[in-house]
């Protein structure tokens, strides 16, 4: 069953069209990233998903219905800004976010205790919330996301603002719902995130679908591969052919779109010509290099800002 579903899902905005005929679907348990550079729009889309945005076309549906309130599906969302309840506290505002997801006075008040002691905002628990540092009110805002249990979490930028030991402390309290069974729509423009947190990655540019599929299939898709050889000796005649360029003694690339089997057949070439081989690297573009290989230019020139 697909949690997420949009079909030709356009969303404009007067004459700007930021969303245009979207389609992708993810099943119950699956974690996707949702990438693209700033104004492509990434958090158009949440909204139009989550019913905060009617689409101007086409149909976005979760678990088979369009997103309300009264859904079945109970969803833990972070939204983009996040300047809510300033004048209360941590501890009452994840009380009463407990309980307005159905939790009893007792269970919600022990999750809120569990969750401020994991994140370090015990001291903080009664202060009011714009007190609070940037990082640590997005602490309780992700707080709020999580409590519950939501069988979806759709999350636009939940680390913006962390330092890498809260990222981590995300991560790790991100992968408890995961290993639950939790459904993941990770808007984000980390790409190790995209890495460590998704299996899944889809690819906005200028509101339009540039990829949707599984992250191993990105990497084969869109990105290049880069085959690095360090070698003592002299490299054979006819070295041509296999389109190396020597970036300094001893030491060359294959340039050239290739695959792993021209790899292979590159040193098995030189170890039959007799080069000695001392160092040998094929490997996929990461995302960091896939998203400036699809972005790169033309956010430079400001032309994909939708
Ligand atoms: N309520 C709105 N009214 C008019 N235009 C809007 C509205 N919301 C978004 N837009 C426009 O739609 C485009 C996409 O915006 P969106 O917020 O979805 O981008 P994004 O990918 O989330 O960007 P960022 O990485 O900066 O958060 C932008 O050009 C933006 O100006
Ligand atoms: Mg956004």
């Amino acid at each position: 069953m697909n949690v997420i579903n949009a079909q030709n899902l356009s969303k404009r905005f007067g004459t700007h069209e930021a969303l245009s005929d979207i389609n992708f679907a993810l099943p119950a348990g699956e974690s996707l990233s949702v990438v693209g550079p700033n104004g492509s729009g990434k958090t158009t889309l949440v909204r139009c998903l989550l019913g905060l945005l009617a689409p101007s076309g086409g149909l976005a549906s979760i678990s088979g219905k369009p997103y309300s309130s009264a859904h079945h599906v109970r969803v833990g969302y972070l939204p983009e800004e996040r300047g809510n309840f300033q004048r209360d506290s941590p501890l009452d505002v994840l009380r009463l976010f407990g309980r307005l997801r159905g939790l009893n006075h007792k269970d919600a008040s022990t999750r809120s205790y569990e969750y401020l002691e994991e994140v370090g905002l015990m001291r903080q628990a009664r202060s009011r919330i714009q007190t609070l540092s940037n990082g640590q009110q997005q602490k309780v805002h992700l707080g709020l996301t999580f409590i519950a249990d939501p069988d979806l979490l759709v999350l636009d930028e939940p680390t913006r603002g962390f330092d890498p030991v809260n990222q981590g402390l995300f991560r790790d309290h991100l992968q408890r719902h995961l290993q639950r069974g939790a459904t993941l729509l990770l808007v984000t423009n980390q790409m190790h995130e995209v890495e460590e947190l998704t299996k899944k990655v889809l690819f906005l540019r200028k509101g339009r679908l540039h990829f949707f599929g599984q992250n191993h299939s990105a990497k084969e898709h869109l990105g290049r591969r880069t085959t690095e050889v360090t070698y003592t000796g002299q490299l054979p005649k006819d070295i041509e052919r296999w389109n190396l360029n020597v970036r300094e003694p001893g030491k060359a690339v294959m340039e050239q779109e290739h695959g792993l089997h021209d790899a292979n057949r590159l040193l098995a070439g030189l170890l039959a010509a007799g080069v000695e081989v001392t160092d040998f690297n094929s490997r996929l573009a990461n995302f960091e290099e896939i998203f400036m290989s699809i972005y790169g230019d033309s956010a430079a020139t400001g032309s994909l800002v939708a």
